[in-house]
Order: C-alpha cells, then structure tokens, then sequence
C-alpha cells in the first residue's frame, strides 16, 4: 500500500544523519501538513517573540501574528508581562495595532469601545447600563510567557511543556558571552517571503550556502569550511564558527587576554521560529513566522550593547544585503517544490543541524522519540 504523505514525512524527518535527506517537496507546500504544523509548532510550543527589552515600562504591548493567532505581549503596570489574546470578545475586532506600542492605561476596543484592564479583564461595555454582559466571563484569553537571556517566547497551548525543557544546558554554551551585557533590543519591519517557512528557518540554521549564496558578503568573515557543529538535540542546536579577521578587530576592544571563543560565532537554533547568531559585538536573528503553506514572514532583530538607530540605518545595510540573497535562493528552492518527477538528495555532514530540525519536527508532529543531546570537542571553546 502507498504510504501517505504525513507517514512518508515522519519516515523522512525521523532518519538519522547517515541516512537524513531533504524532506519530501510535498511538505513544502501541501496544506494539511501546513495545518499540522500550525496546530503542533506554533499553536503548541515555544515561539520566539522578541526581545524582552523592548517591553520594559508599563504599558509596553508588542502585538503579532502567530499562524493566524493574534496574540499581544503586554507589560501591566503590576511589572507582569502577560501574554493576551489580541481579539475583542465582542464581535472579534483585533485590538491593538500589530507592532510595538505603548497603552495609557486601557486597551480600548476600536469598534465598540469594549475596555479591557493591562491584564486582560474586561472593564467597561459602554450603553449596557442593565449589565447584559457578564464581564467576568469576557476577559481577554490569556496565553503562558518566558522569558531567557534577554528574549520573550510564548506559547497557546493550554497545558504548555515547561520552557526550561526547551533551552535545557543551553546556558552553559552562552555564559562566556554574558548576554546580560545587551541591554537593548532592536526589531525590523516583517519581510515577506514567497517561501515555506521550514525553508527559511533551515537557510538561516546552515552554514553550507555560505560559500555559494554569500559569495561577497558572509563567506568573506565567516566562511562555510570554518563553520562546525557544537552541540544540540532535537529541542535546540548550537553550531560555531571562526570568524576571518576578528582578532585584530576584538582585541582593539579588550585589554590583556580574552577567550578564544570571543573570534567565533555561535549560531542558535530554536525551533520553530528562532535562528540566531551570538558574537562577542551582540546578538542577531531572523524570526520566521508562516503565512501561509508558501508564505512567511522573516524578522531580523537583535540585542546590542547601545541603543540602535533605525533597522534602515547604514549599519544594517550589511544584513540587508544578505537577507536579500537569503530570500532570493529560498523562493528560488519553494519554486522547485511542486516537481513530482524529482526528488531530494542525501544531506552532508555539514548539514547536521537539519537533522537536528528534522528530529524536533518528527517529534512535535508524530511524537517520534526525541532524538539525544550529542556535543563535539569544539564545544570546550566555549564551556567556560
Ligand atoms: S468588537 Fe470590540 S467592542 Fe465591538
Ligand atoms: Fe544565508
């Protein structure tokens, strides 16, 4: 009998590293995987939401878009974040304009005027002086929130794994780095890829392209053959890598002797919507959220020692230019999706942190065993 296309996934996604290949076309763009995926990663697990600096004072709201969940991340003036449901419990209107904000006192619904609490209660119904409406049972859903090393996760499921799990041992990789020292965060605009959001999130976790797609921009500081696998799992991956040239340029800043682990990069990946990069300079990522089967929303943001001006600034034009590449190549591959006749090919050992990926979907989709924590020598570079 043929196998259908959720087995074939599973069979795919749980291989292990002699045999791991890309994943079947299909799960690219086929809309039952694509609703699996929504209802198992990113309506029931940790997603990344932004950095934790950004909500600092109360009233402080950042508003989003989770796989068709409007969800608001709202600092109360109690010092509690809160994550909320975005939704008016009237007729359904969303509530607060998507992006960062910050609320006076009140989230005043836009249509009817509805007002809620910074905690979500429901306050006051305006023209309903007979008290039709049981305020009590309209409050705003309220959604579990974490907060690590600077950046703010949240998750709808109802009984949410504890957010240790997910970042498990992580902390000792990322000590030497002391992420307390960026104390402030910075958050662009949404890109919008004509892209499977697994091919974006798996072009920002690998370093194989480097060499190819960013011929001129990243390969020159960080070339693909210097890049290495850390540690990781099926919950979380970490991969290093030397960067060309740094020496001169780290020790301009530090006085006397420093780790060498301070002309390295380390790369996190958290899935389902974290890639990001640790250098000794501050902290980078890309935030992939879907839109859609073919369709996704790449963030780039950051944490930084000093405050930063406008993503549009010339600093950034450097991440700009290869996100640019990195769009282009990937709504290139979600192009190549639909082809029946072909199929994918084995991946390299450069390509471990895919697996890693792999196994973490087979898991959260088809409670395939997780896979084990694995760590290389090149670890002790960075274990303090
Ligand atoms: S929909 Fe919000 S008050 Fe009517
Ligand atoms: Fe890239």
């Amino acid at each position: 009998m043929q196998k259908s296309l959720p087995e074939i996934y599973q069979q795919s996604a749980s291989a292990g590293a002699d045999q791991a290949h890309c994943l079947p076309f299909a799960v690219y763009h086929d809309a039952e995987i694509f609703a699996l995926e929504v209802a198992q990663l990113f309506h029931n697990d940790w997603v990344f939401a932004c950095a934790e600096a950004k909500l600092s004072e109360p009233g402080d709201y950042f508003a989003l878009d989770i796989a068709g969940e409007p969800v608001a991340l709202l600092r109360g003036r109690d010092g509690e974040l809160r994550g909320l449901s975005n939704i008016c419990r009237h007729r359904g209107t969303s509530l607060l304009d998507d992006g960062f904000g910050r609320i006076e006192k009140n989230i005043v619904c836009p249509y009817h005027a509805w007002t809620y609490g910074d905690n979500g209660d429901l306050k006051g119904v305006p023209f309903d002086s007979d008290n039709q409406v049981d305020k009590d049972r309209h409050c705003l859903p309220h959604f579990a929130v974490a907060c690590w090393q600077g950046l703010v996760f949240i998750n709808l499921a109802e009984k949410p794994r504890p957010f240790s799990e997910r970042v498990k041992g992580l902390d000792d990789y990322l000590a030497l780095f002391d992420l307390s020292r960026y104390r402030h965060g910075y958050h662009a605009e949404a890109e919008h890829w004509n892209a499977n959001w697994k091919l974006a999130l798996e072009n920002g976790m690998e370093s194989y392209h480097l060499f190819k797609v960013h011929k001129e921009t990243l390969e020159p500081m960080t070339p693909s053959k210097q890049a290495y696998y850390v540690a990781g799992s099926s919950e979380w991956t970490l991969t290093g890598g030397a960067m060309k040239d740094n020496r001169s340029k780290v020790v301009k800043w530090l006085s006397g002797s420093y780790p060498e682990a301070y002309n390295h990069y380390l790369l996190l990946s958290l899935p389902p919507s974290l890639v990001m990069v640790i250098t000794y300079e501050g902290v980078d990522w890309i935030q992939v959220l879907p839109d859609g089967p073919e369709q996704c929303r790449v963030i780039p943001g950051g944490l930084t020692e000093k405050p930063v001006a406008s993503f549009d600034s010339p600093e950034f034009q450097f991440t700009a230019s290869f996100l640019a590449e990195d769009q282009a190549i990937c709504e290139r591959v979600q192009r190549g999706m639909h082809a029946t006749k072909g199929q994918g090919g084995k991946l390299v050992e450069m390509e471990q942190i895919l697996v890693d990926f792999r196994h973490y979907l087979a898991n959260r989709l088809f409670a395939s065993p997780p896979a084990p924590f694995s760590q290389t020598e090149a670890a002790q570079l960075f274990l303090k």
